[in-house]
């Protein structure tokens, strides 16, 4: 069988940082479905123009006449699904989107695969994987002292976003009991580092920092996130494509347990090292707290022990590290936050913001 895996959502954050470690690894050629809704950017994959390891196809993963024609001729020998509507900001403001592709989307696509892998001989077929990346959102939101999420945690999604990601997940489970296919589910902690949408916390403080504009910070601030440098989530996720048992559920987190306003802060403090306000003031005179986001998850923690224990897999870079390399990410690529922050970005914090009581855009 070849080793040409399809990536769906592979022009997004995550899905661009695996598809670029992918190619850059010669690892095999990718095959790339993406919508290229406004979350998607063909930026983020340009020094991969040249490239014959990666073939680009705009395309939406319901489309099950697309998604055939693609398996049929590419014959990949995995498939990896980001492709999702994934802000939560944005789930409330507008489901509809989310139910589309996260479920129905997801839906159409195990069912390509599905009669795809039927037509595949005994050895390619067990050879076959198809790994759906999900997210600690899954399990609701815990309290203080409590133990980080297991596999074994109950469902319990608390907003639009995260409910339609534990529909999807609960569909994967169910084409791998009902219909035997192979399989993998990994459910991530918040990550952070290049090419991340600037919607989304850390990349919207640096921005709105450098541009001098408010921090908005939702409610008290003082809601836990657990922090995971994305070339660490794509090291998993190659981990577990490699060795994961098939049908089994693997968390993935770094362990690395912060409030926003920590990271508000932190960001703040590392700005004002390396590119000071001209007025001597800190940015973290920007810091403005704004309302709370309807039905805010207090706190995340992922427990990676099985990943860790079973495969191995442990991430490579401290908080410290990863939010250094992404600051000066950030720092080096004002062009690329440049060319996302207009037209639709602009209407989007306007309408969002503007009703958390601040003028943002
Ligand atoms: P993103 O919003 O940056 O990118 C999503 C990509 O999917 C975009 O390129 C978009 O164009 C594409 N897409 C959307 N709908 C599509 C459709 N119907 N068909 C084809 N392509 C479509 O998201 P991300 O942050 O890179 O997240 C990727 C995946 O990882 C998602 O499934 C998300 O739930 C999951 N996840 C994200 C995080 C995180 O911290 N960002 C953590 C854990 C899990
Ligand atoms: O936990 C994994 C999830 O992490 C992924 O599944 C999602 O796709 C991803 O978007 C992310 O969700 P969060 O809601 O945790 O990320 P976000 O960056 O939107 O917010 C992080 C925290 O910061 C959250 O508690 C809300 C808060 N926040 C966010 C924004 C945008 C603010 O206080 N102010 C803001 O302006």
């Amino acid at each position: 069988m070849s080793k040409t895996i399809l990536v769906t959502g592979g022009a997004g954050f995550i899905g661009a940082n695996f598809v670029l470690a992918w190619v850059n690894q010669q690892l095999g050629t990718v095959i790339n479905l993406d919508k290229l809704t406004y979350a998607g950017n063909l930026a983020n994959l340009e020094s991969l123009k040249h490239s014959a390891q990666h073939v680009f196809v705009r395309g939406d993963i319901g489309d099950q006449h697309l998604v055939a024609h693609l398996l049929a001729e590419h014959k990949p020998c995995a498939v990896v699904n980001f492709a999702a509507e994934s802000h939560v900001d944005r789930s409330i403001h507008g489901p509809e989107d989310f139910i589309q592709t996260n479920v129905v989307g997801t839906f159409h696509l195990l069912e390509s695969v599905r009669a795809y892998w039927s037509t595949l001989n005994a050895a390619d077929k067990a050879d076959f994987r198809f790994l759906h990346v999900s997210t600690d959102e899954v399990y609701g939101s815990l309290t203080k002292d409590a133990p980080a999420f297991t596999e074994t945690t109950p469902y319990a999604p608390n907003s639009p976003y995260s409910a339609s990601k534990a529909a999807s997940d609960h569909l994967v489970r169910a084409y791998h009991h009902t219909y035997g296919l192979p399989t993998l589910t990994t459910n991530c902690s918040n990550n952070y580092g290049p090419y991340h949408f600037p919607e989304k916390l850390i990349p919207l403080v640096i921005h709105h920092a450098l541009a001098g504009k408010p921090l908005p910070v939702y409610g008290n601030g003082l809601q836990v996130r657990d922090w995971l440098y994305v070339e660490d989530h794509c090291a998993a996720i190659r981990r577990v494509l490699e060795a994961g048992q098939v049908g089994e559920v693997y968390n993935i987190g770094g362990w690395n347990e912060k409030t926003n306003i920590d990271i508000v802060r932190t960001l703040c403090h590392m700005l004002d090292e390396k590119q000071p306000r001209t007025d001597g003031k800190s940015y973290a005179e920007q810091i403005t707290y704004v309302a709370d986001r309807p039905g805010h998850d207090q706190r995340y923690a992922i427990d990676a022990g099985k990943l860790s224990k079973k495969l191995g897999w442990k991430p490579a870079e401290t908080f410290e590290t990863g939010i250094e390399k992404t600051v000066n990410w950030y720092l080096s690529h004002q062009d690329w936050v440049s060319n996302i922050t207009s037209g639709d970005y602009r209407n989007w914090l306007q309408t969002h913001y503007a009703e958390r009581g601040e003028e943002l855009a």
